[in-house]
């Protein structure tokens, strides 16, 4: 039994500790965000020629390394590596910046690619909330972004991504256009003002677009770039907020392997909803493949949705896209009665990794 997303009341119950509030927030959170890195103290990486950019984090936090390889790929002169996981790969070393993104500053994986940096002798940049890389950072005088604690990391996306994109103009690595940012912010402002609990769910696209998944199973498909990214985090984003298993690959590789998997199985995946992020300015070829690929499968699912993608800038279009899903996530546990914030099998297995230090 599905619950109403219009009845506030039991949307209060069942969000106890604010996960919806902190996507309404997200306007707010970014606006904070750009305040941080303005006030951050960078001087000893300025003027620094870095031989190449290594993001590390895991879950939430790695999200922000993700999207921020996507969104500079076009104009960055020098490497960016995403580093999910315990090891730096051997290239990373000295001369390179290694921004590491851990929202509670205690996940052990990003702890150790940092631990191996520091030992490399590569110019450091930590972001965090607290825990032990905050303590880190304090003690051996660190370049720091020091963000807000007191969230879920998936609900401060905001914060974790903001600051370093932003960073990496000031350290000369990108450059930002001003009027890129305020088409994000002002995109972002008005969509908070449509995707909030107050908007009906006949008027309120986040809400439709949880409706529509309901019991289904998910499959998300972006292309390459930033909807890769994207795709990525509405897949995980479902998977957290939503309690809810999600797939989900790219374009064009999916082209080369995946759709000949829809051949099979179909009294299975009609209960799958395929949700595709379209840009209208992707080039035809993209058009082309995804509207043939999306006509080969479609009897094979009960729906195929697509994620308009609003804005001109490639940021204003991340952003906005990405707001629309991970907010949906947050309503799809609402309609079906959970609570979007705990993470428990997360939370249970650190504790049992913990327990080996
Ligand atoms: O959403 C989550 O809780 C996880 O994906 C975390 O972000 C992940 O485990 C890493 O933790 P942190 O973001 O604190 O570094």
């Amino acid at each position: 039994m599905m619950n109403n997303l219009d009845d506030l009341k039991k949307i209060q119950e069942l969000d106890p500790t604010g996960m919806l509030k902190a996507e309404e927030d997200f306007y707010e959170q970014l606006i904070e965000a750009q305040n941080i890195a303005k006030n951050a103290d960078l001087l000893k990486l300025n003027s620094c020629e870095f031989k190449g950019v290594a993001i590390l984090g895991m879950g939430g936090s790695g999200f922000s390394a993700d999207i921020i390889k996507t969104l500079v790929a076009d104009e960055i002169k020098v490497p960016v590596e995403v580093v999910k996981g315990y090891d730096l790969p051997a290239f990373v070393g000295k001369g390179w910046l290694v921004v590491a993104v851990s929202y509670s500053g205690n996940t052990e994986e990003t702890i150790s690619a940092l631990n191996q940096a520091i030992g490399r002798d590569a110019y450091i940049l930590i972001e965090c909330s607290g825990g032990k890389l905050k303590d880190l950072a304090e003690k051996s005088g660190y370049s720091t972004l020091n963000i807000p604690s007191g969230l879920q990391p998936r609900g401060a996306i905001g914060y974790l991504f903001f600051p370093v994109y932003l960073a990496m103009d000031t350290l000369g690595l990108i450059d930002i256009d001003e009027s890129d940012v305020k088409e994000a912010l002002d995109l972002i402002k008005e969509k908070a003002s449509i995707y909030n609990r107050k908007t009906l769910t006949t008027a309120n696209p986040a809400k439709q677009l949880a409706v529509k998944i309901g019991d289904r199973l998910p499959i998300i498909y972006g292309t390459e770039g930033i909807y890769s990214a994207l795709s990525y985090r509405l897949k995980c984003e479902i998977n957290e907020n939503g309690k809810t298993p999600c797939w989900w690959n790219n374009f064009s590789e999916l082209n080369h392997n995946e759709t000949v998997g829809w051949e099979r199985l179909s009294g299975i995946t009609s209960s799958f909803i395929l949700i595709a992020f379209r840009d209208p300015e992707a080039h035809q070829k993209m058009k082309t493949r995804i509207e043939v690929t999306l006509g080969q499968i479609k009897s094979n699912v009960a729906e195929i949705v697509e994620i308009p993608v609003e804005g001109h800038s490639k940021l204003a279009k991340a952003l906005s896209a990405m707001y629309l899903g991970d907010i949906a996530s947050v309503y799809l546990a609402l309609l079906t009665g959970v609570d979007p914030t705990p993470v428990v099998k997360i939370e249970s297995l650190k504790a049992e990794l913990a327990k080996l230090d």
